[in-house]
C-alpha cells in the first residue's frame, strides 16, 4: 500500500489523438500508485492538463484554464496541479514561475516519473521532467482505457519530418516505433475485451518501421487478429503512402476505406517552403492510385491558410487542389507562427485579415463539397458499427461507416458494438441520417416495444 491509495486524479486532455492515448498511459502509471480517475474536478487530489502546442490558440486555452483552476487550488492548497504534453515540453520552467499554480511540468517522454514527481509535490517540492528520449515508447505499459468499443493504439512516437511550420519534432522528439509484436498483442487483448475498432496512431504513422517490418506489415498483422475488428490509422504523410500500403488496405476487408492525408497547400512553391518533400503532382498521383485500388474510399486532409509569403495565387491553388480531390472532410487552420521552427524566421507575413478571409473561403468550399459528397450517399446502404447514443437525441444511435461517415438512426433492436446495415435517407455536410435495413436492403421490421425503447 502506498501513501497515495484512494487518491483521485482528474485529467483534461487537449489537442490530438496522441494526447488522448498518452492520457491513458498516464492513468495507467498513476493507477499503480493508487490514483483512480475522477470526472469531478472538485474532489480531485491531483489535476493534470495534457496540453497541445500546435497553434498559439491551443496554448492560450490552457492559460485561461489554469487561471480558472487557481480557485480550486486556493480552496485546497494541498491540491497538486500538473501540466503534461507538448506545452510542458515547449515552455518548461517558464511554467513554474512564482505566481503560477503549476506544481509539476512533465514532457511526453517522462510519464514514468509522474508518481515520484507527484509525491514530491505533495511535500511542496515543484518538479520538472522534460527530457526527450530516443527510445521511450511506453511499450510495456497497458493503457488504462475508458470502456467502449473503440481504442487508440499509439504505434510510434515523435516525428523526423521537420515541416517548417510544425513544433512537433521539438515537443515530441525523434521518431521511434514500438515493436510489432507488442502492438499485435494489444490488438488481441482489445479484441478479447470486446473492442470492435482500433486506430493505429502516430504523428507520421506510415513511416513506422520495426526491424524489417514497415507500416503495411503492421497493418496486415493487426487486421489478421480478428476479422470483426475494424482497423483504422492516422496520420499519414504523402511521401510514405506506398503502393504496398494501399494494396494491404485492399487485401484486408476489416481495414477501413478511409485515409487522412494532409496536403497542407496546393502550391508547389509553398509546399517547398513548408519542407513537405512532395509536389502537388506527386500528391494527386497518390490520390489517383488510392482511388483506383479502393473505389469509394473516403479521404480527408489538413490545410493551412496564410503560410508566410502565401500569395493570392497560391491560395487559389489550394482551393483548386481541394476541388480536384473532393475531400470528404478537412481540418482547416490559420497559420500560427511557432518559436524554434524554420517558418518562425520567415516572419508572419500574411495579414490576419487576409488569413481569416482565405480560411473562410477554404471552409466554405469544403462545406459545399462535404455536403455534395454526403448527398451522394442518400439512397445507398452502408455497413455501420453501432457506437453509442446520439448526442442530440438519446432515442437514436450514432455509428460510423467503414468510410468514417457518422450515421444517426433510430435505436431499434441493436446494441453498441454490433454491425448493421443502414439505408441513408438524408445528409448534412457533417452527418448522414438513415434507418436500419437487412442485408438485402429491405427495412427491418422492429417490434414496437423495442422501437420505442
Ligand atoms: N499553424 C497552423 N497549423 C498548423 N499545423 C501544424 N502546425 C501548424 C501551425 N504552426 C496543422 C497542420 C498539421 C495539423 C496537425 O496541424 O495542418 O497537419
Ligand atoms: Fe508536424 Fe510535419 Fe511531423 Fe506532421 S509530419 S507532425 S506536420 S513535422
Amino acid at each position: 500500500m502506498t501513501t497515495n491509495t484512494n487518491k483521485r486524479v482528474y485529467v483534461e486532455t487537449y489537442g490530438c489523438q496522441m494526447n488522448v492515448a498518452d492520457t491513458e498511459i498516464v492513468l495507467s502509471v498513476l493507477d499503480k500508485e493508487g490514483f483512480s480517475p475522477t470526472e469531478q474536478i472538485e474532489g480531485a487530489d491531483l489535476i493534470l492538463l495534457n496540453t497541445c502546442s500546435i497553434r498559439d490558440n491551443a496554448e492560450q486555452r490552457i492559460h485561461h484554464r489554469l487561471a480558472n483552476i487557481a480557485h480550486h487550488k486556493k480552496r485546497k492548497p494541498e491540491l497538486v496541479v500538473g501540466l503534461l504534453g507538448c506545452m510542458a515540453e515547449r515552455m518548461r520552467k517558464d511554467l513554474l514561475t512564482e505566481e503560477s499554480i503549476v506544481d509539476i511540468v512533465v514532457g511526453p517522454d517522462q510519464y514514468r516519473l509522474l508518481p515520484e514527481l507527484v509525491s514530491e509535490a505533495q511535500y511542496g517540492e515543484r518538479g520538472l521532467a522534460v527530457k526527450l528520449s530516443r527510445v521511450e515508447t511506453y511499450d510495456d505499459i497497458t493503457p488504462l482505457r475508458t470502456e467502449g468499443i473503440s481504442a487508440w493504439i499509439s504505434v510510434m512516437r515523435g516525428c523526423d519530418k521537420f515541416c517548417t511550420f510544425c513544433v512537433v519534432p521539438f515537443t515530441r522528439g525523434r521518431e521511434r516505433s514500438r515493436s510489432l509484436l507488442s502492438i499485435v498483442d494489444e490488438v488481441k487483448y482489445l479484441s478479447d475485451h470486446g473492442f470492435r475498432e482500433v486506430t493505429l496512431l502516430g504523428q507520421n504513422v506510415n513511416s513506422y518501421r520495426w526491424e524489417e517490418r514497415d507500416f503495411a506489415d503492421l497493418l496486415a498483422a493487426s487486421a489478421a487478429v480478428d476479422p470483426m475488428m475494424r482497423i483504422r490509422y492516422t496520420t499519414s504523410h504523402p511521401q510514405d503512402m506506398s503502393d504496398k500500403l494501399i494494396e494491404t488496405m485492399v487485401e484486408w476487408e476489416n481495414i477501413c476505406d478511409y485515409i487522412h492525408l494532409p496536403v497542407q497547400s496546393g502550391s508547389n512553391r509553398v509546399l517547398e517552403l513548408m519542407n513537405r518533400t512532395y509536389t502537388v503532382e506527386h500528391y494527386l498521383e497518390r490520390i489517383d492510385k488510392i482511388r483506383e485500388l479502393i473505389p469509394g474510399v473516403a479521404l480527408s486532409t489538413d490545410i493551412i491558410a496564410g503560410f508566410p509569403t502565401e500569395t493570392e495565387e497560391d491560395h487559389q491553388k489550394t482551393l483548386q487542389v481541394m476541388c480536384e480531390v473532393r475531400y470528404d472532410g478537412a481540418y482547416m487552420f490559420k497559420y500560427s507562427p511557432r518559436e524554434r521552427t524554420k517558418a518562425w524566421a520567415m516572419g508572419d507575413s500574411v495579414p490576419e485579415k487576409v488569413k481569416t478571409r482565405r480560411l473562410q473561403e477554404i471552409i466554405e468550399q469544403q462545406n459545399r463539397i462535404s455536403l455534395e459528397k454526403n448527398t451522394e450517399q442518400v439512397g445507398k446502404t452502408s455497413e455501420v458499427l453501432v457506437e453509442g447514443p446520439s448526442k442530440r437525441d438519446p432515442a437514436e444511435w450514432k455509428g460510423r461507416t467503414r468510410e468514417n461517415h457518422t450515421v444517426i438512426f433510430p435505436k431499434g433492436d441493436v446494441d453498441v458494438g454490433e454491425y448493421i446495415h443502414v439505408n441513408i435517407g438524408r445528409a448534412t455536410s457533417a452527418t448522414l441520417f438513415g434507418s436500419q435495413v437487412d442485408e438485402t436492403g429491405k427495412p427491418k421490421v422492429i417490434p414496437l416495444e423495442l422501437a420505442i425503447r
